[in-house]
């Protein structure tokens, strides 16, 4: 494995680096080989965790679990349909009657376990990630710390949930506020953080006493059923905590956004289905919450300290090879740095290591599948048609590896800036005025993330207080973090996750008036 660093021939040539060898034979994946991948043998699972039991789904069926580095299938998982997220649900709907009552420490306690689990876990949970989803095993890794902190938080939060007594209106009456769990909450998880956006909603929803059904990406059900190992482990009531991993999202996402049981409904995911999925929660008026598609703006002003730009651009963009809803999406640059940043951006993005996300030094996984690549290449392809200029990359390299791509050129008329691109591509727009980059940033229908580059501390608050964007990363692209409130405005979602906030989603006001006092 002494090469697996050495970029190829390719890198000398000026193309994008990519690593040489597969350190793998994905054909040879079964239970043995991930154990011998020292994957923990007790979080390699392959059933639904309902009601504390792992068990085969009601049909029997099971559906392959496919690796994005070669396509390949590695393992299996029990395939669930609408009757075992039936069973899910009455499950937790009986635990939730219990766990809502356990008293604040001990859930907080429970919470903490979890939490020193997955940290404990950490390189089996990367590993199991990256042979899911294809990002490189560092960034993996740091998924597991990063998700891990929800947890974390929200063992500490649950211990502060506290209602309000009011300054009375009158002397014969006292006026109080008390929260309570909201009930059954269904968590629908996305493919690009597999563990992370699990421990997200459902950290705060146990902190509030709500019990969840969770049901992960079908690319990624792995990772999602070893949380549900550990949280096992950690010692969760049975029917607290189940995941059901299913090849069909629409038919089980029916029964976890329409059964009566269900009070609350959290997805991240695209736009168009969490639309769907708000119509489909309406007729029982549940609760939602819905992180959605993003197009985030990345404006950097002339005066913006060029290296910290190029750096939080190629972190913010390249992030899970620009597979998250807060990648830059576009790059709007001042005229008077746009030259010296768009050739910084190109040589940087020419310089990622390409590889399988297991190889040492890869900087670049796949895309998740072929219909990603596809998709990215037909948005590059139309751009260029439209007469944006290809400054490095633009082509697939193989199977599902797209290179870091740099366009220039690039108008606001163009598909490209209009729409969520989920891949390595940065498209760089031109601006002159400061209200010109307002105005450009806020066409579109999304307001998820947004940065800014500027040394001005006026700049920073007119144009932060400009934006319609529910999150702005200020000289900074990596914004995530479990303190703050993550969540988007416009047709990006509803609600917040994470931070004090977080917890609110998951907790209804009671309203008491006690009268006859005088
Ligand atoms: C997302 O892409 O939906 C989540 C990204 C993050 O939490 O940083």
């Amino acid at each position: 494995m002494s090469n697996m660093n050495k970029p190829s021939s390719r890198q000398d040539k000026g193309d994008t680096p990519v690593l040489e060898s597969d350190p793998f034979d994905h054909s040879q994946y079964d239970f043995d080989s991930l154990r011998q991948m020292s994957i923990a043998e007790h979080l390699i699972k392959g059933k639904l965790f309902i009601n504390g039991e792992w068990r085969d789904a009601a049909s029997g069926g099971t559906y392959p679990v496919l690796n994005p580095a070669d396509s390949k299938a590695f393992f299996r998982v029990a395939d669930a349909a609408q009757d075992d997220a039936d069973e899910a649900i009455n499950a937790a709907h009986q635990a939730f009657l219990k766990w809502s009552k356990v008293p604040a420490k001990v859930r907080a306690e429970k919470l903490r376990i979890w939490f020193e689990l997955i940290i404990e876990n950490q390189h089996s949970l990367a590993v199991i990630m990256t042979l899911e989803s294809g990002k490189p095993l560092n960034e993996s890794k740091s998924e597991v710390t990063y998700g891990a902190s929800f947890v974390e938080w929200f063992a500490e939060e649950a211990k502060r949930i506290n209602g309000d007594l009011m300054t009375s209106v009158g002397a014969d009456r006292k006026v109080m506020v008390s929260k309570q769990a909201v009930g059954v909450c269904t968590a629908i998880t996305p493919w690009n953080f597999p563990l992370a956006m699990i421990t997200r909603k459902c950290a705060p929803a146990l902190a509030a006493g709500c019990s969840v059904v969770v049901k992960p990406a079908e690319d990624t059900p792995m990772t999602a059923l070893a949380l549900a190992a550990l949280a096992e482990q950690a010692g969760f009531p049975a029917g607290v905590f189940n995941v059901i991993s299913a090849s069909s999202g629409i038919s089980v996402g029916k029964v976890l956004t329409t059964h009566p049981l269900v009070k609350k409904v959290s997805f991240t995911g695209s736009t168009e289905v969490g639309k769907l999925l708000i119509k489909q929660s309406a007729d029982t008026v549940k609760r939602v919450s819905m992180e959605l598609g993003g197009n985030a703006p990345f404006i950097v002003f002339d005066d913006a300290k060029l290296n910290k730009a190029v750096e939080g651009a190629i972190a913010s963009k390249y992030r899970n090879s620009g597979q998250t809803c807060i990648c830059a999406n576009r790059f709007i640059v001042q005229a008077g740095i746009y030259d010296k940043f768009v050739e910084a951006l190109a040589v940087k993005s020419r310089q990622l290591m390409i590889g399988n996300g297991m190889a040492p030094g890869t900087q670049q996984g796949p895309l998740i599948n072929e219909t990603a690549v596809t998709k990215v290449k037909q948005i590059v392809d139309d751009a260029v048609a439209s007469g944006a200029r290809v400054l490095t990359g633009g082509k697939v390299v193989a199977g599902n590896f797209f290179q870091p791509t740099v366009l220039v050129d690039v108008d606001e008329s163009m598909d490209i800036v209009n729409q969520e691109i989920f891949g390595p591509v940065c498209p760089v727009i031109k601006f002159e005025t400061e209200e010109e980059a307002i105005a450009l940033a806020n066409a579109t229908p999304y307001g998820l993330a947004a940065y800014v580059y500027t040394k001005k501390h006026k700049r920073i608050w007119r144009v932060s207080d400009a934006l319609d964007y529910g999150m702005i990363g200020i000289n900074e692209g990596i914004i995530s973090t479990e303190i703050a409130p993550f969540g988007g405005m416009k047709e990006s979602g509803i609600g917040r996750e994470g931070g004090e906030y977080g917890l609110d989603e998951y907790l209804e006001l009671k309203y008491l008036c006690m009268g006859g006092l005088d």
